[in-house]
This record gives C-alpha cells, sequence and structure tokens, in this order.
C-alpha cells in the first residue's frame, strides 16, 4: 500500500549515494534500480557489474521478491565478491519497504 512505499522512500536514503530510480534514473556508482522486480540481475546497458553479478546475469537469474530481501539483509553474503559496498538492511520491516518501493517504478 502506499503508507508502506512512503516507509520505502525514506530507506531509499541509505541507496541514493550509489543508486537512481524513477523517471530519468541513470547509473550512478550502481545501476538504476527501474523494473527491479522481475529484472534480470546483473543487466542494465553500460552499467560494469562485478564478476559474480556476471555470472548471475548469464546464468538468467531474475529478481524476485525473496532474491532482492536475501540480497539486500546481506549483500556480500548473498552475492560472494559484489562491488556493492553496503552492509545490509538489519529490519525486515525496512527490507519489506523498500521492496514496495522499488517495485512502484515498475516490473521488469
Ligand atoms: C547493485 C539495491 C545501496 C552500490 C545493486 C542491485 C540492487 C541494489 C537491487 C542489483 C541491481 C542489478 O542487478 O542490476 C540497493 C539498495 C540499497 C543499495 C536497495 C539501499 C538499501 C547501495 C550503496 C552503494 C551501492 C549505498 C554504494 C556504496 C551498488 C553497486 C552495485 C549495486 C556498485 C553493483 C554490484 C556489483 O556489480 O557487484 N544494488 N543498493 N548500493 N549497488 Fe546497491
Amino acid at each position: 500500500g502506499a503508507e508502506l512505499v512512503a516507509a520505502g522512500e525514506k530507506v531509499f536514503k541509505k541507496c541514493k549515494a550509489c543508486h537512481q530510480v524513477g523517471q530519468g534514473a541513470k547509473n550512478k556508482s550502481g545501476p538504476q534500480l527501474n523494473n527491479l522486480i522481475g529484472r534480470t540481475i546483473g543487466s542494465v546497458d553500460g552499467f560494469k557489474y562485478s564478476n559474480v553479478f556476471k555470472a548471475a546475469m548469464e546464468e538468467g537469474r531474475v529478481w524476485d521478491e525473496a532474491s532482492l530481501a536475501a540480497f539486500l539483509a546481506k549483500p556480500k553474503e548473498y552475492m560472494k565478491g559484489t562491488k556493492m559496498s553496503f552492509s545490509g538492511l538489519k529490519k525486515e520491516a525496512d527490507i519489506e519497504a523498500i521492496t514496495a518501493y522499488l517495485a512502484s517504478f515498475g516490473e521488469g
């Protein structure tokens, strides 16, 4: 619902240094996050991913709510070798909220 999306917008402050989402979103030090749910992992044109992301892309793995939750809880455990320098979201409620927020920008 709208409240969860609003809560997710606040959580996204932790991501903004590296990621953009929404109309006109560009790759920064992290890839743009539009149409993320259902998007193939590591598939944004023009973004230079780590090897673990390239391998996931070649395997055709896709972001869904479960994989996104696992990655955001412990990025470096879920994607060993990732260059995303983020320690992870500790609170389940934050993960739920950010997922709703990102899903509001379309599904891939
Ligand atoms: C990758 C989300 C914080 C840098 C990704 C991906 C997602 C994501 C979903 C995979 C995208 C894809 O497969 O195309 C988030 C969220 C954050 C966050 C929701 C906040 C809660 C950050 C921060 C940084 C960062 C703070 C920089 C310090 C990156 C980089 C990648 C990435 C460099 C590419 C990883 C690789 O190639 O190994 N992020 N991120 N992210 N993110 Fe983040």
